[in-house]
């Protein structure tokens, strides 16, 4: 090869790893093969899997060198040989290469690898056929390969690869060695990037290599196009400021002055901080994912299950808790699927940032307070010298709770368990985040034995009448039981049964039981039983204004 063509040939080519030991970030993978080719253990099978670009089709190549090497089997392949000249250029007889991207049908599997499996190897040891992409083979050609998989020649060597092992029929996969390709970090991809950026004499400023490394998501691959693409469009250093223009990364402290925003609720502050996002022409779904991806570090780490993350991030969201955190995750997803569906990028952020907001409230301290009022009630009225709570008697409490009382209350309150409303949004949310976005803008509420769902729209009533099986679900688990479900259309503009008194209170002595299924009816604050007992424990507790909900007279 000429130097000029060198010159040129991409990174990626270029920084192929030719043997075990150039691996990168799979240390399991490559000593347990190079153990195994030391010990000539060689499986008829193999399956790699992983995410893309960490090195599967690379191994494959390693390991086809190893097999077939003059000098071989061996974990050193000497890469001088004809076999290991050949196979590096992916020209060799004896080991066949298969995309199955593009060769899916039984047809193809036929003509690469049923019609020559019988066939001895042309010259070398063994005849390997490496099948890309496993994954893509529809039925009938996973079939026809089972076949030959199971009772291979003894001369044959599969390596399958495969990003989505889980359609890889168990048929199939059971047959293989199976070997685990793990995205590799942020640290060791910089610390590679640094190492070519060395070689090929690019000056790249550090923190351009740590964007860079994050920007790739663990794919060496990918990190390395990205440096590929500093270099051909580079006049001189690479910089953070040059790479970020680039790539259209956006700049930390302006997403830290989003999240701060956001946590604070300073609606001004966030407006602030748009502007300038459309002024650097950041992309909304960009400023999306960087933020998801920065807030769920620390999250994580509030959770102790992550690693450290950058200073800045942990001080700006040092007063968050977890929850808020992870609600705030909950609102980013969600705006980033509405902007997936949505044909105006910018009113999907602008929407997802702004009722993030209104909404951010610490749901760790509202928890908190939560249980505080459970353990006063618990303990018979709190220490406030107020009155003991009714509902603390059986029968009361499960009475406030399902507004049913035909005699079908169980022993203790907890056992019946009862529905949060923000519960329910948030187990369906799991399940379908776009559901749970209708739940938002519902109201749900216990009616009779049932739980009933009130949608403003039409449309989102649909999706919940399609999904019923959905909130049922989620339902019978808050529950403890199957909950008979109603979902109607009709306003939710009436202030959303508090989940407080639903949940907590006593129905005030004043309330008339009703017949079973008639509504509840919000009474406003100061009506009889207001200011009373569990009700002022409750407002103490909450600091707000409670309002009793009550069943008319039929
Ligand atoms: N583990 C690794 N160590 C070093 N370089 C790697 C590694 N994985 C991938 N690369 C780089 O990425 C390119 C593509 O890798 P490849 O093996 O095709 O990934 P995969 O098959 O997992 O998608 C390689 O040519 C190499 O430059
Ligand atoms: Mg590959
Ligand atoms: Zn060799």
């Amino acid at each position: 090869m000429s130097k000029e063509k060198a010159a040129h040939q991409v990174f990626a080519r270029k920084y192929r790893p030719q043997g075990f030991d150039e691996l990168i970030g799979q240390p399991s993978v490559s000593q347990t093969l190079a153990n195994a080719l030391t010990t000539k253990r060689v499986h008829h099978a193999y399956l790699f899997t992983g995410p893309r670009g960490c090195g599967k089709t690379t191994t494959a190549r390693i390991l086809a060198k190893a097999l077939n090497c003059e000098k071989g089997p061996t974990p050193t392949p000497c890469d001088e040989c004809s076999s290991c000249r050949e196979i590096a250029l992916s020209s060799s007889l004896d080991v066949l290469e298969m995309d199955a991207a593009s060769h899916t049908g039984v047809d193809d599997v036929r003509e690469v690898i049923i019609e020559t499996v019988a066939l001895a190897p042309t010259r070398d040891r063994y005849k390997v056929f490496i099948i890309d992409e496993t994954h893509m083979l529809s039925n009938s050609a996973f079939n026809a390969l089972l076949k030959t998989i199971e009772e291979p020649p003894p001369h044959v060597v599969f390596i399958l690869a495969t990003t989505e092992v889980h359609k890889v029929p168990a048929t199939i996969a059971s047959r293989c060695q199976r070997f685990k390709f793990r995205p590799v970090g942020p640290e060791p991809l910089a610390e590679y990037l640094a190492g070519i950026a060395k070689k090929e004499k690019i000056s790249v400023e550090p923190e351009a290599l740590d964007l860079l490394a994050r920007a790739a998501e663990g794919s060496l691959r990918d990190a390395i196009s990205l440096l590929d693409q500093c270099r051909s469009a580079g006049e001189g250093k690479v910089t953070v400021e040059s790479v970020r223009e680039m790539f259209g990364f956006v700049p930390q402290d302006l997403l830290i002055g989003v999240a701060s925003a956001l946590l604070a609720r300073d609606a001004k502050a966030l407006a602030g901080c748009l502007k300038q996002i459309y002024a650097e022409g950041v992309e909304p779904a960009q400023l999306l994912k960087d933020l998801r991806a920065a807030i769920e570090g620390v999250y994580l780490v509030k959770l102790g299950a992550g690693e450290p993350v950058d200073a800045p991030w942990m001080k700006a969201l040092e007063g968050a808790s977890a929850d808020g955190l992870g609600f705030l995750l909950r609102r980013l997803n969600r705006a980033l699927e509405e902007l997936r569906y949505g044909d105006s990028p910018r009113l999907a952020l602008e929407l997802g940032l702004f009722s993030a907001l209104e909404a951010a409230h610490d749901l760790g301290a509202w928890v908190a307070r939560l249980e505080a009022l459970e353990k006063r009630l618990a303990a018979g009225g709190g220490g406030s010298g107020l009155s003991p709570a009714p509902a603390l008697t059986p029968r009361a409490a499960p009475a406030a709770i399902l507004e049913d009382s035909r005699g079908t209350t169980p022993a203790a309150p907890a056992a019946m368990g009862a529905i949060a409303w923000p519960a329910l949004i948030e187990a369906v949310s799991k399940t379908k985040i776009t559901l749970g976005s209708a739940l938002e803008r519902a109201k749900g509420e216990a009616a009779g034995d049932g739980y009933r769902i009130t949608f403003p729209k039409a449309f989102d009533l649909d999706m919940a009448k399609r999904s019923a099986s959905i909130l049922e679900a989620a339902l019978r688990s808050l529950a403890g039981r199957p909950v008979a479900l109603e979902l109607v259309l009709g306003s939710s503009d009436a202030p959303p049964v508090s989940d407080i008194v639903d949940r907590g209170m006593p129905e005030p002595a004043t309330g008339v039981d009703a017949p079973p299924g008639t509504r509840w009816k919000d009474i406003g604050e100061g009506a009889p039983g207001a200011g009373t007992g569990g009700l002022k424990n409750a407002e103490g507790v909450f600091g707000g204004k409670a309002r009793i909900i009550k069943k008319p007279q039929p």
